[in-house]
């Protein structure tokens, strides 16, 4: 039926930020509210799909009618998206913490009087979507986000390649925008075929777009 163009394929969904702890009472992360990852996979769960959600840190419930699986760090969240596979769709909207401190601490660092602060040696995270996207049981349509504050496109279309997505959501999150932890969004999307320019909308709005742009594509993806 043409209201349910998803039954039947299943979804994962990253969303929200990760927090990579230091010690037990403190961790780094990126700013991410979760609520665009939310609503796209709210609005593919709409469109019939069996989605399941790897969400981050959030202050925001988890949306109706998707299996929510909630996890802290970037390690945590690639896990949980590799037990999730397979799939036919992968969108990765979370704000992963590109570095985690190489080794935190059992017990809180405590302040030193007189000496300075500890110095923190970082290590990379695995990249979530460059995993997925190069992985053995890649889904067939893949998904990834850009959040800039600078040279947007550019940037996104590097991406597109270098991580195995089939087209990027591009965003300008500078300050000035009040995307971040706002309501509204404004995204071009970023292919092979080039840049489509979206109007300002309610993050509602993009994920409803996106999930119909979805629905349009999957069909015509080899599984
Ligand atoms: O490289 P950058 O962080 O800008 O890439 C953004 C895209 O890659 C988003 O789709 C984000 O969810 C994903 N990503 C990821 N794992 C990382 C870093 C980014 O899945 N460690």
């Amino acid at each position: 039926p043409a209201a349910k163009p998803l039954a039947g394929r299943r979804a994962i969904v990253t969303s929200g930020p990760t927090h990579e702890p230091i010690d037990p009472v403190r961790y780094i992360a990126n700013r991410s509210s979760g609520k665009q990852g939310h609503a796209i996979a709210a609005a593919l769960a709409r469109l019939g799909a069996e989605v399941t959600l790897v969400s981050g840190p959030v202050s925001i419930p988890d949306p109706a009618g998707v299996h929510a699986i909630h996890v802290e760090s970037a390690r945590d969240m690639l896990d949980a998206v590799t037990d999730a596979l397979p799939a036919d769709i992968a969108v990765f909207v979370a704000a992963v913490a590109d570095w985690r401190v190489a080794t935190s601490a059992e017990n809180k660092i405590k302040k030193k009087e007189g000496e300075g602060p500890a110095p923190l040696e970082l290590t990379e995270n695995p990249d979530i979507l460059r995993t997925i996207g190069h992985h053995a049981m890649r889904p067939a349509l893949v998904v990834g986000f850009a959040a800039e504050t600078a040279d947007v496109i550019s940037n996104a279309q590097a991406k597109l390649a270098r991580k195995g997505a089939d087209f990027i959501v591009a965003n300008d999150v500078s300050p000035a925008t009040g995307i971040m932890g706002g309501d509204r969004n404004r995204v071009r999307i970023v292919s092979k075929s080039g840049v489509e320019d979206w109007p300002d909308l309610s993050k509602a709005e993009v994920a409803e777009r996106l999930a119909a742009r979805i629905a349009e594509l999957v069909p015509k993806m080899a599984s």
